[in-house]
């Protein structure tokens, strides 16, 4: 079986290596010779916002990402404005509409602040599309190519949940900073004196919110369309707290280097996190990204530092004794851990640490969570009790429980 893993330009342009990703991911062997569908990794991930100008801001201040291309009037594209950021392996697209006609604000007047593209990159665009046409697959742009004097990018793209899309790019003959049309932008921003290089290395799974009753449609579609295989994290309704469910299941790409769990709302007394997700977005669309990072105890310090908030977890929590039998010996101390309020997991292949963001945006949708593992292939589910707690005492005081 081949155990190789190709790093894209990104991943080795953020001076990562095999085994760093492999820790910082969860990496597994496979063999990419059977892939109908092989996915090298993240491309990025494309949001429209509300205010591109201070979101780009946001996230360099408050995410530690560097600004590192731009495009917009001044470069040819008068309809909207669009900045590049990076941090480690991860990049974000934030897109704003300029022109009064333009379909970003349409969007944006509907779901608000949110991804739009969950861009991969793949090193065979073609062989990827028919493979998706072949299954069903609706494509949103067939494959063609882009230039400029750094090269050229071929890229299509896909349909997929809600108003999501996944375009497909190969950038293996493209040096520029990020597609044809962009130029290169740095800002003035200063890190604080002490401030961690970056708060995140590398882009772990994307969560995305579907209607009541499209999950396994949606699971199917990545098996069909994607050849993603079914990991056994699988939480039924038997975890709910008093009023809140979901059922949520995990597919993935070969190495798992791309994970996509997909939420559905399942039926409580009350109204659950995911119906009140679908609610304020206008449908499905991704709920949470999580980020993973060598150090959650620094990053989380750094980004409450710049006022980022993240769930309380309660202290019942680490008064639990079942808790510490169940996952044992982890790098740092039960005190700093609950001081921060990280939670900790633990299964069959190691543990993880995680934290919650609320959500980043005016609506109660998309947020964040940073990822520390240390072996476990999971995404946290002995913690979804104590996070779903957290999650509806927020949801009581919005009023939408
Ligand atoms: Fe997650």
């Amino acid at each position: 079986m081949s155990t190789e893993v190709t790093l894209t330009g990104q991943e080795r342009s953020a001076e990562l290596d095999v085994d760093q990703l492999r820790q910082l991911v969860g990496l597994v062997e496979h063999d990419p010779a059977g892939d109908p569908f092989p996915v090298s990794g993240w491309d990025a991930v494309v949001w429209v916002v509300g205010n591109a100008n201070q979101a780009a801001h946001y996230y360099q201040s408050a995410f530690g990402m560097d600004l590192v291309a731009y495009s917009g009037p001044e470069t040819g594209q008068p309809d909207h404005c669009s900045y590049v950021l990076t941090s480690g392996a991860v990049r974000f697209v934030l897109q704003g509409g300029v022109s009064p006609d333009s379909p970003l604000l349409d969007h944006h007047r509907r779901h608000g602040d949110g991804v739009v593209d969950i861009a991969l990159e793949v090193p065979d665009v073609d062989r990827c599309i028919a493979h998706a046409r072949a299954q069903g697959a609706r494509v949103l742009e067939e494959p063609h190519e882009l230039r400029d004097e750094h090269g050229a990018v071929r890229l299509a793209a896909i349909a997929a949940y809600g108003r999501t899309r996944h375009t497909l790019v190969d950038r293996s003959r493209y040096s520029g900073c990020y597609l044809p049309g962009y130029v290169e932008r740095r800002s003035g921003h200063v890190r604080r004196p002490g401030a961690p290089r970056s708060l995140f290395q590398a882009l772990d799974h994307v969560v995305g919110n579907v209607e009541l009753g499209a999950m396994d449609e949606w699971v199917a579609f990545y098996n069909r369309v994607m050849g993603f295989t079914n990991l056994a994290e699988f939480v039924g309704g038997d975890i709910a707290t008093r009023y809140s469910a979901l059922m949520s299941k995990v597919v993935a790409s070969g190495n798992h280097r791309v994970k996509f769990p997909l939420n559905e709302p399942a039926p409580g007394r009350r109204k659950s996190q995911i119906a009140e997700y679908l609610e304020f977005h206008g449908g499905p669309g991704a709920q949470h990204l999580a980020l993973a990072t060598g150090d959650i105890l620094a990053s989380v310090d750094a980004m409450r530092a710049e006022g980022v908030e993240f769930l309380d977890t309660p202290d019942t929590y680490y008064d639990d004794p079942a808790l510490w039998a169940r996952v044992g010996e982890v790098r740092a101390p039960v005190e700093e851990l609950r001081r921060r309020r990280i939670l900790v997991d633990r299964d069959e292949d190691g543990y993880l640490l995680q934290i919650f963001t609320r959500p980043l945006g005016d609506r109660p949708t998309v947020f964040f969570e940073l990822i520390e593992r240390h072996g476990s292939l999971g995404f946290g589910k002995g913690n979804f009790q104590a996070l779903f707690e957290a999650i509806e005492r927020e949801q009581e005081r919005r009023g939408n429980l």
